[in-house]
């Protein structure tokens, strides 16, 4: 059973830590002329109004994007994030992007996008919102499982890819589910750059995560992560969320060293928020 809408939580902290780093990634695709492949193993509707009844009920993005559109000191970095994302979005202020609206934005005419969605409603829009984008051919929606169809597209014939895989974590199985998929993602393409998301509980499986993603690529990795609400006592809730990247471009440590305290000072929701950077570039 799916129960979980991106609706509810578009634009919150943990989207703009990890579009920021999906941002970053891109750019760097892009200093070669050869096309790479996006995959997208839970791509979400890839639009959503902010004024929508769901972002509305929780209102999470008003201590996300809220505050990057309305702050009037952003550092470069993050104003350069701000204007590519208001320059990818149709022109209604209302709306803000996911993973595979930021990354068509992102792609070239030679690059191709590869969207697994599993939710019959969100696929359906993501096909919807795709259909806008310039030469929509590049781009397929699958509505399908994207750990399993992640797979299914490994090795990219362009031998060059970004994947994100950002599952909802409901189910405890999605932690192992990442690790074991990864596992043999590695086996059939190792030279992809594979970004993960995942939320800060209090919950063994999701601190073990990065530790066991770790294992997987010791030598060649980067780990980030953004904290910036204080734990609840009764141990519930995300208070904050990370992404651990195999095979970073070697220009990330640099851009998220600067990124990430602009994003503790302006996210941050308690005098504790911090961050955390770690990596190992081979
Ligand atoms: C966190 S949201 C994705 C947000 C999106 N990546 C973004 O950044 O805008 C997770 C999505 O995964 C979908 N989903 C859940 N299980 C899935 C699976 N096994 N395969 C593909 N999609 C799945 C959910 O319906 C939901 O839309």
């Amino acid at each position: 059973m799916l129960s979980y809408r991106h609706a509810f939580h578009s634009g919150n902290h943990a989207d703009i830590l990890k579009h920021y780093s999906l941002m970053s990634v891109l750019e760097y695709f892009q200093h070669k002329d050869k096309a790479y492949c996006y995959i997208d193993t839970h791509a979400g509707a890839g639009l959503y109004d902010l004024s929508s009844d769901e972002a509305q009920k929780v209102g999470e993005y008003q201590n996300g994007i809220q505050k990057i559109l309305t702050s009037d000191n952003l550092p470069p970095c993050l104003q350069h994030f701000r204007q590519l994302v208001s320059e990818s979005l149709p022109q209604n202020n209302n709306l803000y992007c996911g993973s595979p609206w930021l990354a068509q934005a992102l792609s070239r005419e030679q690059d191709r996008l590869r969207l697994f969605e599993l939710h019959p409603a969100d696929a359906e829009l993501l096909r919807q919102n795709m259909r806008q984008i310039k030469s929509p051919n590049r781009a397929q929606v699958f509505c399908d499982n994207g750990f399993k169809g992640l797979l299914s597209m490994l090795p990219p014939p362009s031998r060059r890819a970004v994947v994100l895989i950002d599952p909802p974590y409901e189910l405890k199985q999605d932690y192992q589910q990442v690790i074991d998929t990864l596992k043999s993602a590695l086996k059939k393409f190792a030279a992809g750059c594979y970004i993960t998301w995942y939320p800060c509980l209090n919950r063994t499986e999701s601190q073990q995560l990065p530790h066991n993603l770790q294992k997987l690529s010791p030598q060649n990795y980067l780990q980030a992560e953004l904290y910036v609400q204080a734990p609840r006592a009764d141990g519930f809730g995300m208070h904050g969320s990370g992404i651990f990247i195999i095979n970073p471009p070697y220009t990330l440590p640099q851009t998220l060293s600067e990124a990430l305290p602009a994003l503790v000072k302006l996210l941050g929701q308690y005098k504790n928020a911090h961050f955390n950077l770690q990596f190992a570039i081979a």
